[in-house]
């Protein structure tokens, strides 16, 4: 039986326009990860600038874009994960080897598949980055190539998978691959669509450990024989892991097809990590704003949460943004002090925007029982929850095994725990306790349109809360 298609796409708007393929200025799919980048309590909360005395929502407005900063040179986008930077200190010999392993593509050669691993903030989807950008960038010999990047962290489903791939292809609306197809007619459609475009395809699979952990390796079979049902595109996969036992998992055959190449890339020491962020610093503020010390306490920290520079980078922005708030005219030692206590919390919130569709859905219903209850929930009472939640948004509800692997996915991201508890005859079944807090994780949820049919109604002071620092995004932060 094919898998419960979604009613809703799943790909972002970003990702099924076809200029994403190919359009070297596009940034990469934003990680999933933990940044502590979303929410902007900074901004949010900042005072009026001095300068003048608005009076209106709209000359407030003017004035909080026109102030500069004392500190920034121009926009924050430097410290910001879509940001692609020119240079990737230590990572010199992983692009040197993404470039050696893709680079027959510019011949018109079939490059082989590639595995990328490598823990959190490791520079994976950076590197693969800038290799694209290189790659689109010598335009004629990349003519007949395409990128397509998918992270698969936000999709539910394998069905949802192909469709995506399918439709970053599509030239337009009556191209595109509709949900409600068979699996069968999905994958014929996607071929169709590849085939229209022809040439070579680089499928980046980011986040490729999650998809088989949530469906298994199914679909990463059906993807890595293609080649020998297309016409005239062919697919090369490259996988990015950072589960390094990933492979273990995977059917003998898919594992050889998808590891004909790999690269490991080593966590950051606290030193390198000083490098990566001296060199943004200087990117980003202006000269002499940096107090000695702000960098090193930045990369100190990262480098204990396994040598993230992701984590690095989140913190002297938020540190930056402190400071901005307080109008210093330096970034000090207790600017990072007060912005790594923010980042824990934020890390929650960017999680939680960040899970596929069904899992925010899976989670909402497990706050709401929670919230009712303030005591364990039972896997059995959740998923009617959620399935009740699913078809109140018009979602076709996933199968319990799907809903119980994302119960698994929930757990080891530290947002709930779940205990199994013995039910005497009734066998045994998961107790689920909520680990975040849901004061700010249900609004955090609400926020997605997705959610926000069935979320709670906002309160006044929420509605009148705006995170400036992210437009087009509201919430109580
Ligand atoms: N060597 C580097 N130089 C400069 N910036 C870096 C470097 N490595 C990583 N970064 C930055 O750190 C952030 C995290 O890197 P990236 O997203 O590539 O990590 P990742 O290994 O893909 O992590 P995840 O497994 O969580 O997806 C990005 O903003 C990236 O630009
Ligand atoms: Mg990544």
């Amino acid at each position: 039986m094919p898998p419960a298609p979604d009613d809703r796409p799943a790909e972002t708007p970003e990702r099924s326009d076809p200029a994403y393929a190919t359009n070297p200025a596009v940034a990469p799919v934003g990680d999933r990860r933990p940044v502590g980048g979303g929410a902007s309590p900074a901004n949010a909360a900042a005072p009026p600038p001095s300068a003048g005395n608005p009076s209106s929502a709209g000359e407030y407005l003017d004035s909080l874009l026109q102030a500069k900063s004392e500190l920034f040179r121009t926009t924050k986008e430097v410290l910001r994960d879509s940001y692609v930077p020119s240079r990737l200190p230590h990572r010199e010999q992983q692009v040197r080897q993404v470039a050696e392993i893709l680079a027959p593509a510019l011949k018109g050669d079939l490059p082989s598949n590639l595995l990328i691993y490598g823990k959190i903030g490791t520079g994976k989807t950076a590197v693969v980055a800038q290799v694209r950008q290189e790659i689109l960038r010598r335009t004629e010999l990349a003519e007949h190539i395409s990128f397509v990047s998918i992270n698969c962290g936000n999709i539910d489903t394998p069905y949802s998978l192909l469709q995506t791939i399918g439709n970053t292809f599509a030239k337009n609306e009556a191209d595109r691959v509709p949900t409600g197809w068979s699996l069968d007619r999905v994958q014929a459609g996607m071929r169709r669509l590849m085939d229209s475009k022809g040439g070579i395809v680089l499928l980046i699979l980011d986040e490729i450990d999650r998809l088989v952990a949530r469906s298994g390796d199914g679909v990463l079979y059906t993807l890595s024989q293609l080649n020998t049902e297309l016409e005239t595109a062919r697919v090369v996969l490259v996988g990015i892991s950072n589960d390094l036992k990933f492979t273990n998992q995977l059917d003998a055959r898919v594992r050889s097809r998808l590891n004909e190449e790999k690269i490991l890339f080593p966590p950051y020491d606290a030193l390198q990590l000083q490098d990566i962020l001296r060199e943004r610093a200087r990117e980003a503020f202006r000269d002499g704003v940096v107090d000695p010390g702000v960098v090193e306490r930045c990369a100190a920290y990262a480098a204990l949460e396994n040598g993230d520079a992701r984590r690095a980078l989140a913190l002297l922005r938020l540190s930056a943004e402190m400071a901005d708030r307080d109008h210093a005219k330096r970034i000090t030692a207790d600017h990072v002090v007060k912005a790594k206590n923010r980042l824990e919390q934020d890390i929650i919130i960017e999680c939680v925007r960040t899970l596929p569709p069904h899992c925010k859905v899976l989670l909402y219903a497990i706050l709401q029982s929670y919230e009712r209850r303030r005591n364990g929930v039972l896997t059995g009472e959740v998923y009617e929850g959620y399935k009740r939640l699913a078809e109140r948004l018009g979602l076709q509800p996933l199968h319990a095994r799907s809903i119980s692997n994302y119960v698994s996915e929930l757990e080891s991201l530290g947002l709930i725990r779940a205990t199994i508890v013995s039910r005497g005859r009734g066998g045994r079944t998961r107790e689920i306790i909520v680990d975040v807090p849901i004061s700010e994780t249900m609004p955090a949820l609400e926020e997605d349109p997705l959610i926000a049919p069935v979320g709670r109604p906002k309160s006044r002071g929420q509605m009148l809360l705006t995170n400036f620092d992210n437009p087009g995004r509201t919430g109580p932060f």
